[in-house]
């Protein structure tokens, strides 16, 4: 049996991230440039049951059967197997590979389990459709952060633009004129589940201004579909500033994260913000086209320990 293989995106969010949490709406891009894979290779030597798992990236090479059912590249397995009523899936090796930053915000725990997801149930025989792996990779994100909101699994499943809103049928974004974005990445690690779990304190503590924090947020974000959808690029760069203002405003940027969004503007871009959990991880700025190489520089200059330059359409 030939090896089986699959991929799956990392995403940066455009608009909406924390607000998402609590029902506001939300719009994530894929990043096609960076991407997780797995392949399933078949051992006609192995006993029923004998999964191998293989993870370089992060030192691991294990049997499934020793590891944590909790643990998330076992996790994926595990409800792949049990989604399709599999007892005892048959000997193989599960190969997994990722260019996608770790806890950066670009959604590499979400394109992981979606590849693994996709590469067993196709070896399985029963390849899973859109809606279902990216259901059963949520499960898995419950375990990486508490309480996910569910746009990583979405955007990286479907590598589609979309528009989010928690529990509410996927929508995939129509981009009218396409547009460029520069990533910049602090180089600091920002577990998302540490800040969304902050957030959850601070509006705990002061439900009626969060609650206002996040209505804004969820404004904004509605402009911005319109926008992209009638494709008023420009109009993005000042709602991403606004954005990022309130982000700012609750606690969940950084120094790091200020410095490389001021230095995004002062090179030319139309507007920028931190993307994802905050804290550390990654920001974005939206820029002309032939301004992108140049964004991506000051950005470097001001610590971005790496950029990508994107373009949605
Ligand atoms: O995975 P990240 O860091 O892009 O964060 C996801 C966005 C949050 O809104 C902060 C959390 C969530 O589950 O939506």
């Amino acid at each position: 049996m030939p090896a089986i293989s699959a991929t799956a995106p990392g995403k940066v969010i455009l608009f909406g991230e924390h607000a998402v949490v609590y029902g506001r709406p939300a719009i994530a891009i894929p990043v096609t440039q960076v991407k997780a894979k797995a392949i399933v290779t078949a051992n006609p030597r192995g006993a029923q049951g004998e999964v191998r798992l293989l993870a370089t990236d992060i030192g691991l090479d294990a049997m499934l059967e020793d590891l944590e059912p909790a643990q998330p590249l076992a996790a994926a397995i595990l409800e792949t197997a049990s989604a399709l009523k599999v007892k005892r899936l048959p000997a193989c090796t599960v190969k997994i590979t990722s260019t996608i930053p770790v806890a950066a915000g670009m959604g590499s725990g979400a394109a992981v389990s979606v590849a693994v997801i996709r590469a067993v149930s196709a070896f399985l025989g029963h390849p899973l459709p859109d809606e279902k792996v990216s259901a059963l990779a949520f499960e898995v994100e419950k375990i990486y952060h508490g309480t996910p909101s569910g746009i990583d699994n979405t955007v990286v499943t479907y590598a589609r633009p979309v528009y989010f809103v928690k529990g509410q049928p996927v929508e995939t974004l129509k981009v009218r004129r396409p547009f460029t974005l520069v990533i910049g990445d602090t180089g600091i690690s920002s577990p998302t589940g540490a800040a969304v779990g902050e957030v959850c304190k601070a509006w705990q503590a002061g439900k009626t201004l969060y609650e206002a924090y996040f209505d804004s947020i969820g404004a904004m974000t509605q402009s911005a579909r319109q926008a992209i959808e009638s494709g008023g690029v420009e109009l993005l760069g000042p709602l991403m500033d606004a954005n990022h203002g309130v982000l700012r405003k609750m606690g969940v940027s950084s120094t790091e994260l200020d410095t490389l969004v001021v230095a995004a503007r002062r090179a030319g871009a139309w507007g920028a913000k931190l993307s994802g959990g905050g804290r550390g991880g990654n920001m974005i700025a939206l820029v002309p086209t032939a301004r992108a190489e140049g964004v991506a520089k000051a950005l470097q200059a001001a610590g971005a320990v790496r950029t990508i330059v994107t373009g949605i359409k």
